[in-house]
C-alpha cells in the first residue's frame, strides 16, 4: 500500500541548538579557530618564526577568557596539523617544547577557572614527555563543567576518519550497523557538538584539514588578523557577523 503523504518526510537530520535557534542576538555555542599567520607576524617584524608562534600562544588566554564572558560553550583550537610534521626539524620541535611549556604553565590556571580541557589528535608521535603532561591535563579538568576547550594537535581530519574506520573493523561492527551516529562516535571529538563558527585568522581561504566531517555545516569566517594580534574586538566583530549568518540545514528558513 502507498504510503500517506506527510508535510514533512523525516526529523530534521541536524538538530537545531538553542543558541542558533533563539531570539536575539545568536552566539555559537561552539568555536573552532584555525590559529594561523604566526610566521607572517614575526616576519613583518623582522623576526624569527618562533617569535610569532611565543605571541600566538601568548594571546590564547584572552581569547578564552573573552568566549567566556561573551557565552560561547566550547573552543577549540588547531595548534599543530599533521602537515606541519613538513616544517623544519627546529620548528616542529619548537612547537612542541611551547605546547608542553603552555600546558604545564596553564593546567592550573585553567583548573581554578572550571575549565575543561580536551585533545584532539594523535599522541603516538609526540614525545612521552608531552604525552603525560597532556594527560595530567586532561586528568586534572576532567569533572570540570565550565569553558570546554579542545587543543588540536598533531590533528589531521583524513587521519582522523581513517582511524576511526580502523577502529570500527577492529570492534567487528557489521556494515548494516555503520551510521553516521555509530560513525561520528568514533571521531576524536565524540563527545562534541560540531562546530557552529570556524574562524581562521591570518587571511587563508581554506580548512587546511581541519574537522572536515564535523564541519559541514559550520558557518565560516576568515579574518586577515594574523592570530598573533586577533583580539576581543576582532572576535566581537566575528560573533557580531555571525548572529546575522541564517543557518538553514538544508531546509528552510522560519518565515518561508
Ligand atoms: C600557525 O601559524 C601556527 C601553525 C601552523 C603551527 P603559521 O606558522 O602557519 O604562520 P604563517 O601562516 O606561516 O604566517
Ligand atoms: C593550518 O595552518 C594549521 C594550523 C593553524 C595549526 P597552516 O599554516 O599549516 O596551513 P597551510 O599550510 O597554509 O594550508
Ligand atoms: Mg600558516
Amino acid at each position: 500500500m502507498a504510503s500517506q503523504p506527510t508535510d514533512r518526510l523525516e526529523p530534521a537530520a541536524v538538530p537545531l541548538t538553542p543558541a542558533n535557534n533563539g531570539d536575539g542576538r545568536k552566539v555559537p555555542t561552539h568555536v573552532a579557530i584555525i590559529m594561523d599567520g604566526n610566521g607572517r607576524w614575526a616576519q613583518r617584524r623582522g623576526l624569527p618564526r618562533w617569535e610569532g608562534h611565543r605571541a600566538g600562544t601568548d594571546n590564547v588566554n584572552s581569547i578564552l577568557e573573552a568566549m567566556e564572558q561573551l557565552g560561547v560553550k566550547y573552543v577549540t583550537l588547531f595548534a599543530f596539523s599533521t602537515e606541519n610534521w613538513n616544517r623544519p626539524r627546529e620548528e616542529v620541535l619548537g612547537l612542541m617544547a611551547l605546547l608542553q611549556d603552555v600546558v604545564e604553565r596553564e593546567t592550573g590556571r585553567l583548573h581554578q577557572r572550571n575549565v575543561r580541557v580536551r585533545y584532539l589528535g594523535r599522541t603516538d608521535r609526540l614525545t612521552p614527555q608531552l604525552r603525560e603532561c597532556i594527560q595530567r591535563s586532561l586528568d586534572m579538568t576532567k569533572h570540570n563543567t565550565g569553558l570546554n576547550l579542545s587543543l588540536a594537535f598533531d590533528y589531521g581530519g583524513r587521519d582522523e576518519i581513517v582511524h576511526a574506520v580502523r577502529r570500527i573493523v577492529q570492534d567487528g561492527i557489521p556494515p548494516e550497523q555503520i551510521t553516521e551516529d555509530l560513525f561520528q562516535q568514533y571521531l576524536y571529538t565524540s563527545d562534541l557538538p560540531d562546530p557552529d563558527l570556524i574562524i581562521r585568522t591570518g587571511g587563508e581561504l581554506r580548512l587546511s584539514n581541519f574537522l572536515p566531517w564535523q564541519s559541514v555545516y559550520s558557518e565560516y569566517y576568515c579574518s586577515p588578523v594574523f592570530w598573533p594580534d586577533f583580539d576581543r574586538d576582532e572576535l566581537e566583530r566575528v560573533l557580531e557577523a555571525y548572529s546575522q549568518r541564517k543557518r538553514r540545514f538544508g531546509g528552510l528558513d522560519a518565515a518561508e
